[in-house]
């Protein structure tokens, strides 16, 4: 039977990696890949992580099940950390949960509880957004539509035609928002733009779904946590998406948590039944070690406090390297301003050259991201900085 299935392109970055790979250059540069890396090339494990696996390790005396949801002391580390401590929502027990194999999981679980609730329901996503959203929502049944995002041209958001959109999108549609670090264009909303995103959805009546894969890497952990805050503080519903695989470094542990802040505590009841009967049909129950550690973590001061210095280190890293590629893009004569790059947060650019520029580096240079332009700026390091400015005048 499976003979009538043709086989599908190859995965942009995926392939991307395998040319890196193969590359025999020595000075190839590779800011593909989304995962976070430390001057020397490699994505460590944390020094808390490490610390948590230690005491997991000595501790844990059972492989059975864990409950449907998760790890209790992880979905409240969770949500006190996304939420804050005092949030209403918190306090009022308003919040549905469930651990998930990773952010991607929790997309899928929501979205097709999203598909129970309201099958009809437009996904308006921003343009561009991460590769994985369209394909996470389609599969679910659900129908997309874009709203603009940002533009090449100015670098930077084109609010104005953002909010046009907004204010038409129907009753009961969901619009995705990126929490923070935007990805793939590192540019964030402010927080006035939040306000007007909250005042379009209570004008509408649209549910905002705020997807946070990079908590802590733009502005800090409460700072990130804006939009959320606002928004849920002030809406009756919203959903939320969040990661471990980067802020915690656990991507191969696949922990992550699906959310709905609901209008109340009833609410939350009956839907915690259902998303649960999402996940059972999906895989079960989820995992447990990346989730334990993340509630040994959270739920120890000191490891806590290391944790948070860890995430402030990796921040802080790719802000010094943003300005520090300007600054030698400037030095080398450039013939383009890219000061835009040091206002962007996170993990990823747009260097907003062409697809053309983008192979002309990689075949001449063999610096290697997608043809989007969207850069890994933790790929970038002191040792290659200097390079790549150089690769990038040449294509200008
Ligand atoms: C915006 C966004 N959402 C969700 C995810 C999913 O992360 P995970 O690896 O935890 O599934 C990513 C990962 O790159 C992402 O960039």
């Amino acid at each position: 039977m499976f003979e009538v299935l043709p086989p599908l392109p190859a995965d942009p970055i995926l392939g991307l990696s395998a040319a890196y790979k193969e590359d025999q250059n020595p000075k190839k540069i590779d800011l593909g890949v989304g995962v976070y890396k430390d001057e020397q090339g490699n994505t460590p494990i944390l020094k808390s992580v490490a610390k948590a696996q230690q005491i997991l390790l000595d501790t844990e005396t059972t492989k059975t099940y864990i409950a449907p949801q998760g790890v209790s002391g992880f979905l409240s580390g969770m949500k006190e950390l996304l939420f804050g401590a005092n949030h209403p929502a918190i306090l009022e027990d308003r919040i549905t949960a469930v651990q998930s194999p990773g952010g991607t999981g929790a997309l899928r679980l929501l979205a097709e509880l999203i598909a129970r609730g309201n099958p009809e329901a437009t996904v308006w996503v921003s343009d561009p957004t991460w590769a994985n959203h369209i394909p996470i929502f389609e599969t679910a049944g659900l129908k997309i539509e874009k709203y603009p995002y940002f533009d090449k041209e100015s670098r930077g958001i084109r609010f104005d035609a953002m909010m046009e959109t907004l204010l038409k999108v129907n009753k009961g549609d969901i619009v995705l928002l990126h929490g923070c670090c935007h990805n793939p264009t590192g540019q964030d909303l402010n927080q006035a733009q939040w306000q007007a995103v909250l005042e379009a959805a209570q004008k509408t009546g649209f549910v905002p779904f705020i997807d946070v894969a990079y908590q802590g890497f733009g502005d800090g952990l409460d700072e990130d946590a804006y939009g959320i805050r606002l928004l849920s503080e002030n809406l009756p519903e919203m959903i939320l998406s969040a990661s471990c695989s980067k802020n915690f470094g656990l991507y191969r542990e696949r922990t992550g948590m699906a959310c709905v802040v609901t209008a109340s505590n009833e609410i939350r009841r009956n839907l915690q039944t259902q998303i649960q009967s999402v996940a059972r049909a999906n895989y079960s129950m989820p995992p447990s070690w990346g989730a334990a550690l993340v509630d040994i973590i959270l739920n120890d001061p000191e490891l806590k406090a290391l944790w948070q210095s860890e995430v402030s280190e990796m921040r802080n890293r790719m802000q010094d390297l943003r300005a520090l590629l300007v600054k030698k893009l400037q030095e080398k004569g450039a013939a383009m301003d890219f000061g835009f790059v040091t206002q962007q947060k996170g993990m990823f650019s747009f260097l907003c050259i062409s697809p053309e520029q983008v192979q002309q580096m990689r075949a001449e240079s063999a610096v290697y991201f997608v043809d989007s332009s969207r850069v890994n700026i933790a790929g970038i390091s002191l040792s290659n900085v200097d390079d790549l400015a150089e690769a990038l005048v040449k294509v200008l």
